[in-house]
Formats: C-alpha cells, structure tokens, sequence
C-alpha cells in the first residue's frame, strides 16, 4: 500500500478564515472541496468563486466534491477555479462516461461518487474512464454524521475490480472518518481519506492530520 492520503475537508474549517485554516494543515496532502446546491442535497455550502479563491492560497491539489444536480453545466467552471480532480455524482447524470471523458480532455483528473444506496456493481465495466472514486460513508449532504460501515464492501468490491485488471484508480472514502474508524477503512483498501470534522473540529487540525495518516498505515 502507497502512503495514505488524507483530505481535510474545509466544510467542517471556518469559513470567515479560510485562508488561515488551510494554512493551518501544512501536512495535508490535498484539499477537499465540498459543493453543495440545496437541491441534489438538501445543504448549500460555496460554489467555484470560493473554490478559486481556494486555489489561490494553496499549492495542494483541490479535490472537489460536487454534490450537485446537472453537473454537466458547473464542471468547466470548477476546472477554471483550479480543480485538480473534479468528482461528480453518479446520480445526477445520465453520462457519467461522456462527462468523465469532458474532464480528462481538460486536462484534468475525473472522479464519480455515489450514495450509500447507489450499488457499485453498475460502474465497475466504466473504470477505465476514471481517476478516482469517492465511495460516500455517509448520506451526503452534511459534516459530522456517523460512519456507515456497510459501505466498505463496495470499497471491498472496487479493490478488487482495481487490483485484477491492473488500474492506477485511488479509492478515496468520505464522511464519519477519524481516529476510530480510519483503520477499518484503510483495511478495506482506501487509499484516501476525507476528513472534515476530525480535522477542523481538533485544536490542532495539523496534529489531526499526522496523526490521522499514522492510524491508516498501520
Ligand atoms: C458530506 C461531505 C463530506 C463532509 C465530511 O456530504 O461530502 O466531505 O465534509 O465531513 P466529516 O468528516 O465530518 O464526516
Ligand atoms: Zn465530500
């Protein structure tokens, strides 16, 4: 196994000092964006202006999560703010292959997620067309909601999928991970963790991180 990634998720960082809460983890690997429409979730957080506002004080990779209806419309304009890898999800479009292949032709990294109830089975002959998938250990919609456990044999079922046919796909989880449930998740076969509340809700995020990390490889 590669080192684990972790992903502060700044959903959880105050919003009045963004800048100073991204400075804040200098030993995250990547940011992850969190957009929500009030309409494919019921929550409504920032759209690609604060995302590229994001971008500019950071150097890590922004990994945006779009929870969002018709993303076929918002992919550019995320790309334009300074995505590194764009995921959107599986539930929201009807060509999740056309809009992979959108993103990749941008020069930019393409990722699908699905709901807890979206069976992964359907998606597995589509891999090929991806970097990433973000398999959701919550409803999404909000931070600091219980990790659902029963999600990890779809991580399970992509590892292997990934493993056999030899692909260069990172398995990244999202919601309910900390200190008491990165370790199964790592077990599992994710390679990177978003975390938002176990990160922005300690009183050293950093320390969170490192310690998040550690958890992971062992
Ligand atoms: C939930 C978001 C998550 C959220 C995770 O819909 O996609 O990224 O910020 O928050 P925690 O880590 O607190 O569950
Ligand atoms: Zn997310």
């Amino acid at each position: 196994m590669n080192t684990p990634i972790i992903a502060p998720s700044i959903l959880a960082a105050d919003f009045s000092r963004l800048g100073a809460e991204i400075a804040a983890v200098p030993d995250a690997d990547w940011i992850h964006v969190d957009i929500m429409d009030g309409h494919f979730v019921p929550n409504l957080s920032f759209g690609h202006d604060i995302t590229a506002a994001v971008n500019r004080v950071t150097d890590k990779p922004l990994d945006v999560h779009l929870m969002i209806e018709n993303p076929e419309r918002w992919v550019d304009n995320y790309i334009d703010a300074g995505a590194d890898c764009v995921i959107f999800h599986v539930e929201a479009t009807d060509d999740h292959v056309r809009l992979a292949e959108h993103i990749r032709s941008r020069g930019v990294r393409a990722g699908f997620s699905l709901r807890p109830g979206t069976p992964i089975e359907d998606y597995l002959a589509d891999l090929e067309h991806f970097d990433e998938v973000l398999v959701m250990s919550v409803e999404p919609g909000f931070g600091g909601q219980s990790f659902m456990p029963d999600q990890l044999a779809k991580v399970r079922t992509l590892r292997k999928a990934i493993d056999e046919r030899g692909l260069e796909i990172i398995i990244e989880i999202d919601g309910g991970i900390g200190e008491s449930t990165i370790g199964l998740a790592a077990d599992a076969g994710v390679d990177a963790f978003v975390a938002g509340s176990a990160v922005y809700g300690k009183a050293d995020p950093n320390d969170a991180v490192l310690k998040l990390r550690e958890l992971a490889e062992r």
